[in-house]
């Protein structure tokens, strides 16, 4: 049981963290007008009003509602705006029309924000261990959001034929082409899953995984490699791609990944930038990504070759948000940092998989069907949420998330 003096020093840092989580979403629409933060680009992608609106409900409804007594809700109609997913609190608006909601405007939302932090502080200190973990709960998941936040603001500003910036670019001097080289991975009995410390409920338990000899590449592949697969016409061959896939390439005519021009360029959140073929490509789907490593003769790793791999890295090397300013990739090139590595494993409960009690345990396992693993973390993943045992995933079809791809091999 934890003494007075260690469970004082918890709340300290609790607070601290969520006070600076909290901060750095305000910092990071910052830039934006009520006319940005209301767009929505695509029914995938929600308004960065939104994000920092959802956030705050989450708080305000598992914790300040849940568990204070007295907290009277800011606006008891806002949670059907700002729920996202969870059944458990009931209807809610449909996902596709969130950019409908011209009010409450953004500085309403603030105001919302500022009342449910004051909340949150005042109330810390008398939370029981299972409120304080709610409130840890909010602040990993404010923390995905600020990702979503940013790949959201591209999404929106790359419908805009002007082609707005939202920050600015650290220069950074050119990297230079790594010859890819491989990594022997093990062959046999490995464990993999989340040990100690936070982790969401799908990186748990921790188990064991069987691998099969192989190789894993020990970069991810770069833009300039992606250009020899277009010039080699990786878009326009058939036999390269799963039959999904290519429905889906001849559906939607895609010829290159989701921002890149065709004279070199590519939009990004410093506005249209010349594409650094050194840099790891970025935005692509699964299903290109699966196309490229059979086009190069390798395949996707299993998320256990690739937590396997790089169980041991350092995940705080590379670039990870934690302040506000230039949000765009620094040089990287370990597996945290740059982009979200596709895998070929389906999103699926590992053995023993328990989701959380009550409605928070909707956070991640009703998503368990037709989505793949990515590892990593991007150049827009806030700090601390590098780990080798993180599950992101997406849909095959999905790259509006900076995702791209890391090869391996059978040995
Ligand atoms: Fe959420």
């Amino acid at each position: 049981m934890a003494t007075r003096r260690h469970q004082d020093q918890l709340d300290d840092r609790l607070a601290a963290r969520l006070a600076a989580t909290r901060a750095l979403t305000l910092d990071l629409a910052a830039p934006l007008s009520d006319a940005d933060a209301t767009i929505q680009p695509h029914p995938d992608a929600s308004p960065a009003k939104w994000h920092l609106a959802h956030t705050t409900w989450f708080f305000e409804t598992f914790v300040l509602r849940d568990r204070v007594p007295g907290y009277e809700l800011h606006n008891e109609r806002w949670a059907f705006l700002f729920n996202s997913y969870y059944e458990g609190e009931g209807e809610r608006h449909a996902r596709p029309r969130r950019g409908m909601l011209s009010r409450p405007s953004l500085d309403e939302v603030r105001e919302w924000r500022a009342k449910v932090d004051e909340a949150l502080q005042g109330a810390l200190a008398d939370l029981s261990p299972e409120a304080r973990k709610l409130v840890e709960l909010g602040v990993q998941h404010e923390q995905q959001h600020q990702e979503l936040f940013l790949t959201d603001i591209l999404a929106t500003f790359a419908e805009n034929p002007v082609e707005p910036a939202y920050g600015s670019i650290e220069a950074t001097p050119p990297r230079a082409i790594k010859p890819l080289g491989w990594i022997e991975g093990r062959d046999g009995l490995v464990e993999i899953g989340a040990q100690s410390g936070f982790a969401f409920d799908c990186e748990r338990p921790r188990h064991r995984a069987l691998l099969y000899p192989h190789r894993i590449a020990d970069r991810c592949v770069t833009n300039g490699e992606w250009a020899d697969f277009i010039a080699d016409g990786g878009y326009s061959t058939p036999a390269l791609w799963l039959s999904e896939g290519w429905d889906w390439v001849q559906a939607n005519g895609v010829e290159r990944p989701l921002y890149w021009r065709d004279d070199g360029t590519h939009f990004t959140l410093a506005g249209r930038r010349a594409i650094d073929a050194a840099a790891p490509v970025s935005h692509i789907s699964y299903y290109e990504a699966d196309a490229f490593a059979r086009w190069a003769g390798a395949r996707l790793p299993t998320e256990e070759e690739w937590e396997d791999a790089f169980a041991s890295s350092d995940p705080t090397i590379g670039h990870q948000l934690d302040q506000a300013g230039p949000v765009l990739p620094k040089a990287g090139g370990g597996p945290f940092g740059d982009v979200w590595q596709w895998t070929q494993s389906a999103f699926l409960p590992y053995p023993g998989f328990k989701p959380e009690a009550g409605t928070v345990g909707e956070y991640n396992g009703k998503f368990m069907c037709g989505q793949f693993v990515l590892k990593g973390a991007s150049c827009a993943t806030p700090r601390g949420h590098s780990r080798a045992s993180y599950r992101n995933f997406f849909p095959p079809s999905a790259r509006w998330q900076f995702t791209g791809v890391r090869l391996a091999r059978d040995a």
